[in-house]
């Protein structure tokens, strides 16, 4: 490349000519051996499952891959695979309209608890039955866990595998490393630096035009021509792809699942590249065609841009569009939306995003909820429900390791709506012993028991158990019997505390030092440490920020929990409720609450939760706490992509 480098670098051949150079160095390919975020040569995929539900069911019904298929919950569709879109369905049209335009269509409805069963199952009636089943999202759950276990095992291992599952059906690959790999095994004119000088530029790759098979490619910049000899950005790429392509392949053969991917230079681009083309078909951004496929946007379609904050910016500059945005100076977005969140904007709509591809990341939190329409009215109503949340989770729990004791949740929570306030009850689940939904059951029938003593508990709008606090589990140190404990022995050996907190909402225990990664000289890391966003209540797939909404109720990869004192009488202060996180906090708390949000948006851009966000930021860009009310901050956090708006019932 390029033509649109400032300067063109060249350098004397031995046989005297003159020969262009790449405008990259050795240190550039070090760089890209550690994943450097801030790598030129840096290459990123998204792997997204196509219409994914409802691929899960055609795998699990055994029907063929032309047949009109969709996953119905309630009178709703929420997935609608490819034949079926064909005749015009999308995730609006009720199931007696899809019927109608398409009379051969499958309709499936998602799995789900009810009362008496200890598992959740496929029922025929299910539809009938919101009033006494809970849906049930594990299969898909497991599906994804499966697909996750079956991307890792295609890939190089750890440290070069670097993968983050960001959603129920989407995973991040930062491939750096193993293209790196690859790179030099078959260019080995790469290996070594002439005169050991890293800052000395490569030559150039072989001009031989790259084969790009059927991907598709966006078009190039319009300063750029297709016929410029490309350089080692775009061989990174194209090796990316090849891997993508191996990866996708590999996924249809052993699960029969088609997926769309993004090949980009970071995880923004990455994500837009994956939903240009779909089903079954990746899409490479290279480097020079970043700009251009940028401006086709509006900005409202970029990842955290879609809620009150790309709002916020269209009512300020008058323009959805990444184009107009562009004539603006840095110094005009720092004066109107302050100095943290107008960098940020300058550099994501050039298409800037140095977040990393996070691999640690791990549940912290899982919760299972209800809505009641109507109301219910006693405890044996809410005990009932109680009994398949501990069996919900419990099922995760499994899913987690719990019974090996790799990890254990330590804090249990019940949080209970009556109209508009919600009240939260916290117990310490008991260390030492065995987990199981017994325990779980008695834990939370003793919160109940709490907030019906407080009074007002009848009649109650929504009931939802969580637990947190996960550690890893400390096995071999204890004897195994008292893992092993069981019912009444388990009960026994318990002995719940005599008396709860009554938590913050939104409060949790103390988590592990190590886990608290985050830099303490970074504010916006002190300002996430003490906060958290949890409960995402199952039945309505509340969008909680996370990028699925369809998590029902596990949270993952969220920040640590806050550090806040725990009050012992707080069930009569004013509460507001939150959307975005489906709680209800103290009125005192909201501004500091809804700023949280805001910031933890940004952060979502820039930085993965774990490992906070400084070292993930482009040089020079300081984010701190966001001045409160500076921008679009009331209420929410960024609105759930393309498709996934949160779904009503009842
Ligand atoms: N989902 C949901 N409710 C929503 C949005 C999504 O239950 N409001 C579920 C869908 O059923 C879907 C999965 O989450 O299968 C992943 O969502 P998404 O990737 O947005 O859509 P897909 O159905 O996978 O379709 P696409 O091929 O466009 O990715
Ligand atoms: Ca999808
Ligand atoms: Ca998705």
């Amino acid at each position: 490349m390029s033509s649109s480098q400032p300067f063109h670098l060249s350098s004397p051949t031995a046989g005297g000519g003159v020969r262009k150079k790449s405008r990259f160095t050795y240190k550039h390919l070090q760089l890209l051996k550690q994943s450097a975020t801030n790598c030129p040569l840096r290459v990123i995929a998204l792997i997204d499952y196509d219409a994914f539900y409802a691929q899960c069911e055609m795998v699990r019904l055994g029907v063929g891959e032309t047949q009109p298929l969709a996953v119905q919950q309630w009178q709703g569709l929420i997935a609608i695979n490819y034949p079926a879109r064909a005749f015009g369905l999308n995730r609006h049209v009720t199931v007696t309209e899809a019927k109608t335009k398409c009379p051969e269509l499958v309709v499936q409805h998602v799995a789900t608890w009810r009362e008496g069963d200890d598992k959740w199952a496929y029922r025929a009636d299910a539809a009938q039955h919101i009033q006494t089943d809970k849906v049930s999202l594990d299969p898909y759950r497991l599906e994804s866990r499966k697909s996750l276990a079956l991307v890792k095992e295609i890939l190089p291992a750890p440290p070069v595998q670097k993968v983050e599952k960001a959603s129920i059906d989407e995973v991040f690959l930062d491939l750096s490393a193993q293209i790196h790999h690859l790179l030099l095994q078959r260019y080995p004119e790469l290996q070594y630096a002439p005169y050991d000088d890293p800052t000395e530029l490569l030559p150039l790759p072989p001009s031989s035009a790259l084969d790009w098979h059927a991907d598709a490619l966006v078009d190039l910049d319009h300063v750029e021509a297709e016929d410029d000899d490309p350089d080692w950005d775009d061989v990174a790429m194209n090796v990316g792809a090849e891997i993508v392509r191996h990866v996708r392949h590999t996924i249809y053969e052993r699960l029969k699942y088609t997926c769309s991917a993004g090949i980009a230079r970071n995880k923004m681009m990455a994500k837009l590249g994956a939903g240009y083309k779909k089903p079954n078909q990746q899409t490479i951004v290279r480097n020079r065609a970043v700009q251009h496929f940028l401006s086709g946007f509006k900005f409202t379609k970029i990842r955290n841009l879609g809620g009150k904050l790309g709002e916020h910016v269209v009512d300020t500059f008058g323009t959805d569009e990444v184009t107009e945005l562009l004539t603006i100076p840095l110094e005009q977005l720092k004066a109107k939306l302050g100095d943290d969140t107008g960098s940020w904007l300058y550099g994501i709509i050039r298409g800037e995003d140095n977040s990393e591809v996070n691999s640690r990341t791990q549940i912290k939190s899982m919760l299972s909820a209800k809505s009641f329409r109507p109301s219910i009215n006693n405890t044996d109503q809410a005990n009932k429900w109680l009994r398949i949340f501990a069996a919900d989770i419990y099922a995760r729990l499994v899913e987690e390791g719990v019974t090996e004791n790799k990890r254990r949740p330590k804090t249990v929570t019940l949080h209970h709506r009556q109209g508009g306030q919600t009240r939260s009850k916290q117990l310490p689940i008991p260390q030492g012993r065995k987990i199981d939904e017994t325990v779980l059951f008695e834990l939370a029938k003793t919160l109940l028991g709490q907030v019906i003593v407080d009074g007002r508990a009848w009649p109650c709008a929504n009931l939802s158990l969580s637990v947190g606090g996960f550690e890893d589990g400390v096995s071999g140190n204890r004897g195994i019997d008292t893992f092993l404990l069981k019912g009444d022995e388990a009960r026994a050996a318990m002995e719940p505390p005599p008396r709860s907190n009554t938590a913050t909402p939104n409060s949790e225990d103390p988590r592990p030092e190590k886990r608290r990664r985050l830099n303490e000289a970074s504010s916006i890391a002190r300002f996430f440490a003490r906060a958290e966003s949890s409960g995402d209540p199952a039945d309505e797939l509340a969008d909680d920020g996370h990028d699925d909404p369809s998590e029902e109720g596990e949270v993952e990869n969220t920040q640590d929990g806050p550090h806040r004192p725990r009050h012992m009488d707080q069930q009569d202060i004013t509460s507001y409720f939150c959307q975005e996180c489906q709680q209800s906090l103290k009125e005192t708390d909201r501004n500091e609450h809804e700023d949280w949000h805001l910031a933890r948006e940004l952060q979502a851009q820039e930085a993965p939760a774990v490992t906070g966000p400084a070292n993930s930021r482009p040089p020079g860009h300081s984010v701190t706490k966001p001045k409160r009310g500076g921008i679009g901050t009331r209420g929410r956090g960024p609105k759930p992509e393309k498709g996934q708006s949160r779904l009503a019932f009842g």
